[in-house]
């Protein structure tokens, strides 16, 4: 079976009747939505929050009722998908350009399991391009500020030759580091000081449990920061 379905379809075990969870984005986390809405055409009652237009779109199709973050507390847990984790389980997100939404959904959840094959264990993060989301006035200012002051090349991330737009209305650049990112935690609270940075995709300390898919079977890995 292929190793994201795996990992994706394995986390419904952890949803339980009454819950509100928060619907990640990406392709891994796909197969959880399609199996969380085989559970609810079965009789399941839980509320979903996505974190993408993309994921609301794929839930309404799939009909698992919905809500928005605005109108819940606090959720139960949230299944997501992620582009890199570390072995202390932290993460890159962003490569779908949904990280801002995705870290405002995680952040209001009790528990953040993160679905993901094999490709995605890197001792370092940083090795794929980091995704910084940043309002759209003067972007490319912003841009060579991070290239100059973080010591990355930043790329304005582009769709048919137009600036991506994320579901916040704003713009995402991608920041390759030389090698990788050598202190994480340091990286993002100074990218967050920088006047036009809106997020990162740097998930740090949020990770919860990490289901990773592998040609024979499922690994589970438990945060020691929680
Ligand atoms: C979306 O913006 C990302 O944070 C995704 O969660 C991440 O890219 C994982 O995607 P895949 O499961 O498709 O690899």
């Amino acid at each position: 079976m292929d190793t994201k379905r795996l990992a994706g379809e394995y986390a419904v075990d952890f949803i339980k009747e009454g819950m509100t969870i928060g619907l990640g984005t990406g392709s891994t986390v796909y197969w959880t939505i399609q199996k969380l809405g085989e559970l609810v055409r079965e009789g399941l009652s839980i509320r979903g929050v996505p974190t993408s237009k993309q994921t609301e779109q794929l839930a309404k199709e799939l009909q698992i009722p919905l809500v928005s973050l605005s109108e819940v507390d606090e959720l139960d847990l949230t299944i997501d998908g992620a582009d890199e984790i570390s072995d202390d389980l932290q993460l890159t997100k962003g490569g779908g350009g949904a990280l801002l939404r995705e870290k405002l959904v995680a952040t209001a959840s009790k528990q953040l399991i993160i679905v993901a094959d094999e490709s995605k264990l890197v001792s370092h993060l940083g090795q794929f391009p980091l995704p910084v989301e940043v309002v759209p006035f003067a972007a490319e200012h912003t841009a060579q500020r991070i290239c100059t002051l973080v010591g990355c090349t930043t790329t304005l991330r582009l769709q048919n030759n137009k600036p991506y737009i994320t579901d916040n209305g704003n713009f995402i650049v991608d920041c390759a580091f030389p090698e990788f990112i050598a202190n994480p935690i340091e990286t993002h609270q100074f990218l967050k000081t920088l006047t036009g940075v809106v997020e990162t995709g740097l998930f740090i300390n949020m990770a919860h449990i990490v289901v990773i898919g592998k040609s024979n079977g499922v690994k589970k890995l438990i945060s020691q920061n929680k």
